[in-house]
């Protein structure tokens, strides 16, 4: 069995981390997105991984590399357009070959791991088997018709009258069966060729799809409310650990991460937390749930709820809430600024109290 990881795409939803950066390499819980997802791949004994890349290729293999580090053999297959999830299939038809795999959205997380969506797999081998959740409002999602014995009687992209809600999450197992339904379909009205019509083509003609119903947490990091949400679940199971330096004037209180290299000053830290390597904290309050990333510089700030990348800048700025600052962006307030000073890149957002 090897894996496929897609981590190409337009992230438009992510603007403007994704301008410049893959939105697979945002850090939650200060851990790469497309990190967590290797890592329940290996865990299910995985270790030949094709990545599917795009036009952040040379910084997504400048993390990752060759996967020794994390126990894995990575092979990056460079995809020219987005031109769709099955579109992945197609170019990595080689990479493949005859082997089952399990095709994992590199901005998906399952915290909870695949392990037993893989045992369902193995036991049974179908055609192809899907991963479902139950969502509360199914119109926004691909939707999975599962009838007796959990096979897959259809799949419907974002329906306006959903049948069930039972929403496809983004991991795949799939037997080679799947090349040819990829060869069959045509591209959808969106221009792409569309993994939901290859595995209805695989229903249609016959073949077996089954479902495995996914009950832990699950996020698409994709959108920044998601991401938010998925840094919050995964800080709450992180464990106090400080290899910083914190001075007696601090308060620390709940699951605080200080890494190595960082300085917390005056400041009141209320996990769960991470403040990431050399990262600066200064009279100010942080947490809960909020992720600084490395060498950050946090003065006479109140943050919570929030991710930082590395370098970002917080300076006299309060209270910050619900916020995602990218790398070496300053958001500041010198004393005396009477006015609101702003140079704002293309699609970002700011909404100032
Ligand atoms: P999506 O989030 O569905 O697509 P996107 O990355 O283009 O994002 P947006 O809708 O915000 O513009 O993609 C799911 C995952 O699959 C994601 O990790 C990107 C990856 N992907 C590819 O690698 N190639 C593709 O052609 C597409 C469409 C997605």
């Amino acid at each position: 069995m090897k894996a496929l990881v897609l981590s190409g795409g337009m992230g438009t939803r992510l603007r403007p981390l994704t301008h410049s950066m893959a939105k697979q390499l945002v850090p939650v819980a200060n851990k790469p997105v497309l990190v967590h997802c290797l890592e329940n791949i290996r865990a299910i004994g995985v270790r030949e991984v094709g990545i599917i890349v795009g036009d952040h290729a040379d910084e997504i293999a400048a993390a990752i590399g060759d996967g020794s580090r994390l126990g894995l053999r990575i092979t990056y297959i460079r995809q020219q357009a987005p031109l769709g999830l099955a579109h992945c299939v197609a170019i990595a038809e080689d990479f493949l070959g005859d082997d089952d795999f399990v095709m994992y959205l590199g901005d998906n997380v399952l915290v909870e791991g695949i392990g037993d969506a893989a045992e369902s797999f193995a036991a049974r081998r179908p055609a192809a088997q899907i991963m479902v959740t139950k969502v509360l409002d199914p119109r926004q999602y691909g939707v999975a018709e599962v009838g007796a014995d959990r096979v897959v009687r259809a799949l419907v992209e974002k329906p306006r009258h959903p049948r069930s809600d039972l929403a496809v999450i983004g991991v795949y197992f799939f037997t080679p069966a799947i090349h040819d339904a990829v060869r069959a379909v045509p591209p959808s009205a969106r221009g792409e060729l569309e993994i939901t019509d290859a595995i209805q083509h695989l229903v249609t003609g016959g073949r077996t799809v089954t479902a495995v119903e996914y009950s832990g947490y699950w996020q698409d990091t994709g959108k920044i409310d998601g991401l938010l949400e998925c840094n919050r679940v995964l800080l709450n199971r992180v464990e106090a650990e400080v290899r910083g330096r914190v001075d007696e004037e601090s308060v620390l209180d709940g699951a605080v991460i200080v890494e190595p290299g960082a300085t917390v000053v005056r400041s009141r830290l209320t996990g769960p937390l991470v403040v990431g390597a050399d990262t600066v904290v200064q009279d100010s309050r942080v947490g809960p749930h909020t992720s600084l990333g490395a060498g950050c510089t946090v003065h006479g700030a109140d943050i919570e709820d929030s991710i930082l990348l590395d370098g970002a800048v917080l300076d006299g700025v309060r209270p910050v809430r619900a916020s995602l600052i990218g790398r070496g962006a300053k958001v500041t307030s010198p004393p005396g600024t009477r006015a609101h000073q702003l140079v704002v890149g293309d699609d970002c957002r700011a909404v100032v109290a």
